[in-house]
């Protein structure tokens, strides 16, 4: 196993994740199998109990596994499927010691952070490094390691400690650290200062990074270059600028650009290395699609845009919806269009904020009415509702193409509950006490009282229903019988409503039948609400069917792209 550990200095936020997730791309299109690990230096076990709006998206994987929103970077990017094993943080290291504590497994010892939890970190990295995570079904040849924070934080410490260990314990050869570091302008000159402070700090806690990657707005010049590697005692060659470029799909070539490979290459010794042929094939031809469909985001070719409303809650941090903007830019890229995604705050589309702050309500019904399309994506609690509702009766009543996930599906069949079917009264009891028509209701095997892992999580079947080969949905799923999408909720739809919702085609439901899993509308340019959550299984050269069906509806290629994906 050969590791690739990818540390940050100075500050955080820099990049460090996409850094990480081209180099393992690259690593790929050479025919590796590459597999990865985020480390977390916080107490939280998982990610499942953090709020969306401090700490961005919640990423769910195939096992339920809630995890930092990086590891659906490493998804995306290297079209592999990872585990909650995958994602370490320090709650889940300690807990592990701590339960092999209170086991006796240690005998009698003394549990110390060196080198109980050290070593506890390395046998982790070693087993969760081996798991497969491709279609190859075969134990990876490297990992990708992102250590998350920055070089010097007291969190981080046990995992550098741990990290220098296990160097010595891969060996030679099967070990390379990139550390990310920032090169600010100021006053129009590149400042080195702070990497050469990052270098000292990381080499200090024993550390050595063999490629230094600066961050840095425009390209670097070569004095700053050679400065840099003079200061930090390494060859200019181990030296990558990665300034920024039009879009993060982008980092790859750029990285490939400033001979990452070639070092990686000779660090690794992979000439000696045997590759089989197909998989050397099979990465080529990643390589040469990767760098097809990303071409389209060049800003200078000037494609046609699709202009689509995100009417969500948590609008001021957008990683709060990560996924569903790569989803949203992955299928535009696929239509070859650009994508212009404009942010709504759900509650400035209700009748209260009329009174409160009239530009604000005008503003948001504006952007509404002049979008292309409406995305009501996954939430929870009460706030903004009654505005994804009203947004979703503009979608449907227009008709404009309409995306509902999670809790946008449920808003979508209250919506049509209220309006069409006469039940005004219709509601969720998520979002009010005792509706007198519950539509939406609390899923019967869920414990109330545990925070944490106590939803339907993970990934689960949904089978097309007798009678809807009509479904444009379906058609983008390549007419499979029967699909698999992870879950994350709590709530569902009342299955004793289904009868009343006339109207309202519930064609995707669970094994049992159950669970209603897919609404689609008729007679409608696209109205498709999903209790899924699709954007998890979006790849890069792979959009998921349900954005991608609603982006070219939006886009006006509807049948073009349905067309494609039958064939
Ligand atoms: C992505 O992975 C899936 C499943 O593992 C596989 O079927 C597909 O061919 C892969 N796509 C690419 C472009 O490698």
């Amino acid at each position: 196993m050969k590791y690739v550990l990818v540390s940050g200095g100075v500050i955080s936020g820099i990049g460090k994740g996409i850094i990480a997730s081209s180099t393992g791309l690259l690593l790929k299109t050479m025919g590796l199998k590459v597999t990865s690990i985020k480390i977390d230096p916080y107490l939280n076990v998982d990610a499942g109990t953090m709020a969306p709006t401090e700490h961005g998206e919640c990423f769910v994987l195939d096992d339920g596994g809630e995890v930092d929103l990086d590891l659906g970077n490493y998804e995306r990017y290297l079209n592999i499927t990872l585990t909650r094993e995958h994602s370490i943080t320090t709650g889940k290291i300690y807990q592990h010691v701590i339960e092999r504590e209170r086991r006796g497994d240690y005998l009698g010892k003394t549990v110390q952070v060196v080198p109980h939890i050290t070593n506890g970190i390395q046998d982790w990295i070693e087993r969760a490094a081996r798991l497969p995570v491709d279609d190859t079904r075969e134990e990876p040849d490297v990992c990708i390691i992102e250590l998350g924070g920055t070089v010097g934080d007291i969190e981080s410490a046990p995992f550098i400690e741990a990290m220098r260990q296990l160097r010595r314990r891969a060996g030679r050869d099967n070990f390379c650290q990139i550390h990310v570091s920032l090169v600010p302008v100021i006053g129009g000159e590149q400042k080195t200062k702070p990497t050469q402070q990052a270098i000292r700090e990381v080499r200090s806690a024993g550390l050595s990074p063999d490629l230094i990657a600066c961050r840095c707005q425009d390209q670097l010049i070569e004095a700053t270059t050679s400065k840099i590697a003079m200061f930090c005692q390494v060859e200019p060659s181990q030296v990558i600028a990665v300034h920024d470029v039009d879009s993060t799909y982008h980092v790859p070539m750029l990285l490939e650009q400033q001979g990452i490979l070639v070092q990686l290459r000779e660090l690794f010794r992979l000439d000696h290395y045997t590759i089989p042929p197909f998989l050397v094939e099979k990465g080529r031809q990643i390589w040469r699609d990767w760098k097809t469909l990303t071409k389209s985001q060049n800003r200078r070719l000037h494609l046609e845009e699709v202009t689509i409303a995100l009417v969500g809650k948590y609008t001021n941090l957008h990683d709060s919806y990560l996924s569903v903007i790569k989803s949203l830019e992955h299928s535009a890229m696929a239509c070859s269009r650009a994508l212009n995604l404009v942010w709504i705050d759900a509650s400035n589309l209700e009748k209260t904020t009329l009174e409160s702050s009239p530009e604000s309500y005008h503003k948001a019904w504006h952007d509404l009415c002049t979008a292309d399309g409406v995305l009501v994506p996954g939430g929870f609690g009460h706030r903004g509702t009654e505005g994804m509702i009203a947004a979703a009766n503009w979608a449907r009543t227009k008709p404009k193409p309409y995306l509902g996930i999670c809790l946008g599906m449920q808003l979508a069949v209250i919506e049509y509950a209220r309006n069409v079917c006469g039940l005004k009264s219709a509601g969720s009891v998520e979002l009010e006490d005792h509706p007198s028509d519950p539509v939406i209701i609390f899923m019967p095997e869920i414990d109330k009282a545990t925070m944490g892992g106590n939803m339907r999580l993970g990934l689960r079947a949904t089978n097309f229903q007798e009678g809807t080969e009509w479904s444009r949905l379906r058609k983008l799923y390549h007419n499979e019988p029967s699909i698999h999408e992870r879950h994350r909720h709590r709530y569902e739809v009342n299955p004793d409503y289904i009868d009343r919702l006339s109207g309202l085609n519930f064609i995707g439901k669970d094994d049992k039948g159950e669970r209603m899993e897919i609404i689609e509308l008729k007679d409608h340019p696209f109205f498709v609400g999903v209790q899924f959550h699709p954007e998890y299984l979006s790849r890069v050269l792979r959009p998921s069917p349900p954005y991608l069906g609603f982006v070219a509806a939006c886009a006006g290629v509807l049948e073009q792209t349905i067309a494609a994906a039958s064939s």
